[in-house]
């Protein structure tokens, strides 16, 4: 079974309102000749409505970074899931390694995020990796399927097989140092495994799982090309229209020629 490529950049805290439409108004141009790659883009969430109105139509999808697991209450600060999808959001990330790292978000925690996005009937891209001390100690496919064994526990099969996947390890993210196409493969190759150990086969052949990590226009045929990376979840890239257009174009190549 063939998957179709998924690009989406994540904007982090980058572009307010006024930033973000400039350069989703650059991105609409950009992109308009991709139709056979998915594309989303998550930009903070206060540009979400921006974003939503200058993409209308053109195909590209609209993601959230992140969400609360309640769908309303004495939060401060907080969004929900709901709220997301009513500002036009029909993505989101969630348990991004910024946000477990720097905000607390446990296993449990990202787990209760997964389910609170299917509630608000948002499609969630659950992002899993390890550290580079994790990696060293030879514990990345262990830590890999810890985070998904917590976070999928609750999940139906019909929910994990709308879900995206994303393989973040956490020392190639805005450190300019990729994981080598192969490396990338192993690991993807090894979420595939853990996905058919434990679902119908239908699952391990439909879920997407992207990889993330210091992606670049450079660097994105090679990735794209191995047989179980099937997009790539971008940060700094996705910052401006040229360099994100860049990873769309391989991806697209890629897609072309390899039936993805
Ligand atoms: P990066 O970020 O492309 O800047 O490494 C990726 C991510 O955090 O999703």
């Amino acid at each position: 079974m063939s998957r179709r490529l998924f690009i989406a950049g994540n904007w982090k805290m980058h572009k307010g309102p006024r930033d973000a439409d400039a350069l989703a108004v650059e991105l609409k141009r950009a992109l308009v000749d991709h139709p056979s790659v998915d594309l989303a883009v998550a930009p903070p969430a206060i540009s979400i409505p921006a974003v939503v109105a200058r993409l209308q139509h053109t195909g590209i999808a609209v993601a959230g970074q992140d969400l609360h697991d309640q769908v309303s209450g004495a939060f401060t600060g907080a969004i929900s899931g709901e709220m997301l999808a009513q500002a036009g959001a029909t993505h989101v990330l969630v348990g991004h390694s910024e946000r477990r790292a720097l905000f607390g978000d446990t296993d449990q925690i990202v787990a209760a995020k997964l389910q609170a996005a299917f509630r608000a009937g948002l499609l969630p891209i659950l992002c899993v990796g390890e550290t580079l001390s994790e990696r060293d100690a030879g514990q990345a496919e262990a830590v890999v399927a810890r985070q998904l064994s917590t976070a999928l526990s609750s999940l139906s099969i019909d929910q994990v097989l709308t879900l995206t996947i994303a393989y973040e390890p956490v020392w190639a993210i805005g450190t300019g140092r990729t994981a080598s196409p192969a490396q990338a493969q192993e690991m993807h190759a090894s979420i595939r495994g853990w996905l058919a150990s434990r679902y119908p086969r239908e699952v391990p052949a439909t879920v997407r799982i992207q990889y993330g990590g210091s992606v670049k226009g450079s660097n994105a045929a090679g990735l794209l090309s191995q047989p179980d990376i099937d997009g790539a979840l971008v940060g700094g890239a996705a910052l401006t229209a040229d360099s994100f257009q860049a990873i769309v174009a391989a991806a697209a190549q890629v897609g072309a020629s390899s039936g993805h």
